[in-house]
């Protein structure tokens, strides 16, 4: 089976296999992974010529609830913050469900963003990058050093928003968390 991230509600597993994600719910893609054509075309395509659609890439972003799957970002804030001045920002993963730590399985990087009410574009606050997962010349697992997935920062912003965190696992993908502030 094509091995895509979950959807909405579908648990990933620590291998990555197995997710039971029912055909729907996968893009069109009816070649296998080791074939050339899995990958998408690009360029204009004839309708009924049987080419696979591509994905665009916020389709390949993962949402879920952060109570029950460990990939989902964590953003932990005042709901309410004051305006202009810095507050505390701690994006995290996995305190409901834990997410592994390994060699052959880890959170590579969360990234955090603000989008200011009524604004059109977003700004990227923060990147967190969690480089050492266990390798060694001895083999994976066998280093003395393992990041956790956790970043802190401060902001300050004008007006309330939205923030986002995006949440990169090795093996299952891109994650998002989301939450609003406001300011007072
Ligand atoms: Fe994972």
């Amino acid at each position: 089976m094509h091995q895509l991230a979950p959807r909405d509600g579908v648990h990933a597993n620590d291998t990555g296999q197995g997710l039971g994600i029912s055909p729907q719910h996968l893009p069109i893609r009816p070649h296998g992974p080791k074939s050339p054509d899995h990958l998408p075309r690009i360029g204009n395509t004839k309708q009924g010529d049987n080419m696979p659609q591509m994905t665009e890439f916020h389709q390949a972003i993962q949402k879920s609830d952060w109570t029950k799957e460990k990939h989902v970002p964590i953003i932990e804030c005042p709901e309410i913050v004051p305006v202009d001045e810095y507050f505390d920002v701690v994006v995290t993963l996995g305190k409901a469900v834990a997410h592994p730590n390994t060699t052959e399985h880890h959170i590579r990087w969360i990234d955090l963003y603000y989008h200011g009410m009524d604004e059109k574009f977003i700004f990227q606050i923060a990147r967190f990058e969690f480089c050492s997962h266990g390798e060694s010349v001895a083999g994976p697992n066998q280093g003395p050093a393992y990041t956790h997935h956790e970043g802190r920062t401060k902001m300050k912003v004008p007006k309330g928003g939205t923030l986002f965190a995006l949440a990169y696992c090795n093996i299952h993908g891109l994650w998002e968390g989301v939450k609003e502030i406001k300011v007072a």
